[in-house]
């Protein structure tokens, strides 16, 4: 069995959307100081090229969890399998996330962050699938939203291939 990606957003595209994200992002902080929590492994080519974009004053750490699953879907269960580096008890937190896709992973991290005490608490993602959702979770910045399809890409991986690619793409499997 190989596979082939197809290009759902481009590497341009995604540039455009960032650049008017991070303007979002700035004007609502308001050049108060804002604290990037990456979810590792895929957030983090997002997070790069948002924080370059941002006008306010950015730190950045990174956090990585796992949810137990069959593999392609997520059971709710989730390990933190590394923590943060630094408190964040009264700090303007921003998760920076590649996809929300149930929504459970999220729903669980957001959880956990608040029980810290940040000044304020917000999410932004660079994709969104909607239609898969089973928890809710309160988005505030979505890149764009995709229809149900498997996407790598711009960190995201296909067992843990692709994520260097510059632009998300559909993987196509053909026997
Ligand atoms: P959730 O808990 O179901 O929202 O899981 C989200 C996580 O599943 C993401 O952080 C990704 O790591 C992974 N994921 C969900 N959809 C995709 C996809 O289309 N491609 C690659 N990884 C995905
Ligand atoms: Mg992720």
């Amino acid at each position: 069995m190989s596979e082939k990606i197809r290009v759902l957003i481009s590497e341009e595209e995604i540039e455009k959307r960032i650049l008017q994200m991070a303007k979002d992002i700035s004007e609502f902080y308001q050049r108060e100081p804002v604290h990037l929590v990456s979810v590792l492994k895929g957030g983090v080519f997002f997070t790069c090229e948002l924080a370059k974009r941002l006008t306010v004053p950015v730190s950045i750490d990174f956090m990585s969890v796992s949810s137990y699953g069959d593999g392609t879907k997520s059971s709710g269960v989730v390990k933190v399998i590394k923590d943060l580096d630094e408190a964040i008890e009264g700090k303007h937190v921003l998760v920076v996330e590649d996809i929300v896709d149930s929504g459970r992973t999220l729903s669980y991290l957001l959880d956990n962050l608040k029980s810290r005490k940040p000044k304020s608490l917000h999410l932004c993602t660079l994709l969104d699938k909607p239609e898969r959702r089973v928890t809710d979770v309160h988005v505030d910045y979505t890149g764009f939203e995709i229809p149900d399809e498997f996407v790598v890409g711009y960190g995201l991986d296909y067992m843990q291939h692709y994520r260097n690619l510059p632009y998300i793409g559909v993987v196509e499997l053909d026997a």
